[in-house]
């Protein structure tokens, strides 16, 4: 997709500036939803990247923003042996090298962080575990509240689960003083059969409420904003649906490569990777009917309706609803990449796709026989999430004698990185004698006149599992309905006879493959 117009068209316009004044927000009436319960959060691999890079900044963030409870306890496992004191240096570091090291508050938040070493095959490790917590909690008034974060490989999911569980420490309600929660990251399982069995071996100790399905993008303060544009105005309602709109392009493109994960990603690939999941999630959002209350149930109700009304994928003509890519060698910001087979811990023969546009639709009465196009891939040329709405055409032009028939039809972008912004793009008359037209966007960027602290994606779904609140995490009738659509997609792809021909390769720091444009045209 080398061709400019073949890439979703953000467009050539002109910027009007709104002059509007905005109305002052008191930024603290909105950063903390209330305080959560006295809790402690127990990181199941702690001595790993995403403890480091993740959990514990967004912990120290809450912290700095007043919005952990008091009292709250860290309590970091992983099969390293560390002492209190070397994880507490090891977290600080990590903060240090980040430069989100606020050193005035830390003393005091790294008294906060314990370690407890951990064999994951060793229930009487567990047990031993279950020990350290209750004296921790009689000794710090943590009253039993329990956050599991599964920091771990997704291959260790279930038997962890159940380790916890054995342990006695999924226990909640009349048998046991405080609540238990269990704190799971993508990939949800495989394939829809592995979906399952994950999901049966998590509710073998836990039940759906004490379940947390992270997808981080339900976290980000744009995508969240997509309901509160959709259903807190009227105006835009009316218009959203078949008579008016010609098209969706939801796009995730980025510029990293697969990075230090080779071995999850070579069996993931770009669909298991990003659209069983981000990508499924803002589709639902764009396309799903007002749930009659924002509470998480109804929330989720609405999009599971969605799932159900995904068109089953034409499996048999794959090449007008999909393309799929491998990145190759190329150049990103100046520098020299190397191709995704040359990456290490890739196989010099990989198929493994590392980008994807799919056409999809919904087959119901608000978007019958409007296209989604999902595209998402990495290496490409810029970092780019955004969802667009492309309305049609003007029925008929009263300019078609001065200006000629074809009027570009008004779009809006919904941006999600790097500008968190709502663009609308529409028609209007050039200054002038002469009668032109000129196409100009009116820009609203999300952070405009607002100065507070930001909550970012990890901060916000941690503070939601400690106060009990499912509204940005998958349910698990959800995961499996994306499963069900997506594994004879992948069961498709993964063993067709010309799968290598069906792999399109593109060059790093390009728009992705160049035969993609087929793609657009057949409804
Ligand atoms: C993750 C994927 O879920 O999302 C990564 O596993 C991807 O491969 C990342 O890079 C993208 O997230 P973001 O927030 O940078 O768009």
């Amino acid at each position: 997709m080398n061709n400019k117009d073949e890439m979703p068209n953000t467009g050539n316009t002109t910027i009007a500036e709104t002059t509007a004044p905005d109305l002052e927000i008191p930024y603290e009436s909105c950063l903390i939803e209330g305080i959560p319960d006295p809790c402690m959060i127990v990181i199941v691999g702690a001595s790993g990247d995403l403890t480091a890079r993740k959990i514990v900044p967004a912990l120290f963030n809450l912290y700095l923003n007043d919005g952990l409870p008091d009292p709250f306890h860290v309590v970091g496992c992983a099969r390293t042996k560390l002492s209190d004191q070397e994880f507490r240096d090891k977290m600080k570091n990590a903060l240090l090298t980040a430069g989100t090291l606020d050193v005035s508050k830390w003393d005091s938040f790294a008294q906060l962080l314990h370690y407890h070493p951990i064999d994951y095959k060793e229930l009487s490790s567990f047990s031993t575990l279950a020990g350290s917590l209750g004296e921790l909690d009689k000794k710090h008034g943590t009253g039993g509240n329990r956050v599991f974060y599964l920091a771990i490989p997704p291959s260790l999911y279930k038997s962890t689960a159940q380790m916890i569980g054995m342990a006695g420490l999924s226990i909640e309600g009349e048998k046991k003083t405080g609540w238990s929660r269990i704190v799971v990251e993508k990939p949800f399982g495989h394939d829809l059969d592995t979906a399952i069995d994950l999901d049966r071996s998590l509710h073998e100790h836990f039940q759906e409420h004490q379940i947390f399905r992270i997808d981080h993008y339900l976290a980000k303060e744009t995508v969240q904003n997509i309901l509160m544009f959709r259903f807190a105005n009227s105006i835009f309602e009316p218009i959203w649906n078949r008579r008016y709109i010609d098209h969706v392009s939801i796009t995730a493109a980025e510029t990293l490569g697969v990075e230090h994960r080779s071995g999850y990603y070579e069996q993931a690939g770009v669909l298991r990777d990003m659209f069983q999941n981000h990508m499924m999630q803002l589709l639902a959002l764009t396309a799903m009917e007002p749930p009659s209350l924002f509470e998480a149930n109804r929330v989720q109700d609405e999009k599971v309706k969605v799932y159900r009304s995904l068109r089953p994928f034409p499996t048999d003509d794959l090449q007008n609803y999909l393309a799929l890519g491998q990145y190759g060698a190329g150049s990103i910001g100046g520098k020299r990449v190397p191709a995704y087979r040359d990456e290490q811990g890739i196989s010099a023969d990989s198929l493994t796709p590392t980008f994807a546009t799919m056409k999809i639709f919904l087959d119901n009465w608000r978007w019958q026989g409007v296209p989604f196009f999902l595209i998402s891939g990495k290496r490409l040329a810029k970092k780019l999430t955004e969802i667009v709405i492309q309305f049609k055409e003007v029925p008929h032009s009263m300019f078609r004698r001065t200006l000629g028939e074809q009027i570009t039809a008004n779009r809006l972008i919904l941006g999600i990185y790097p500008d968190e912004k709502i663009s609308m793009t529409f028609q209007t008359k050039n200054p002038g004698a002469k009668v032109c037209l000129r196409s100009v966007t009116m820009d609203f960027h999300y952070h405009q006149n607002y100065t507070g602290p930001i909550l970012d994606a990890y901060e916000k779904v941690l503070l939601d599992c400690m106060l009990g609140d499912h509204m940005l995490f998958w349910r698990q009738d959800g995961v499996e309905l994306c499963w069900s659509f997506l594994t004879p997609i992948l069961k498709e792809c993964e063993t067709c006879a010309n799968r290598g021909e069906a792999l399109l390769t593109y060059d790093s720091g390009t728009l992705g493959p160049k035969a993609v444009g087929g793609l657009s045209k057949k409804r």
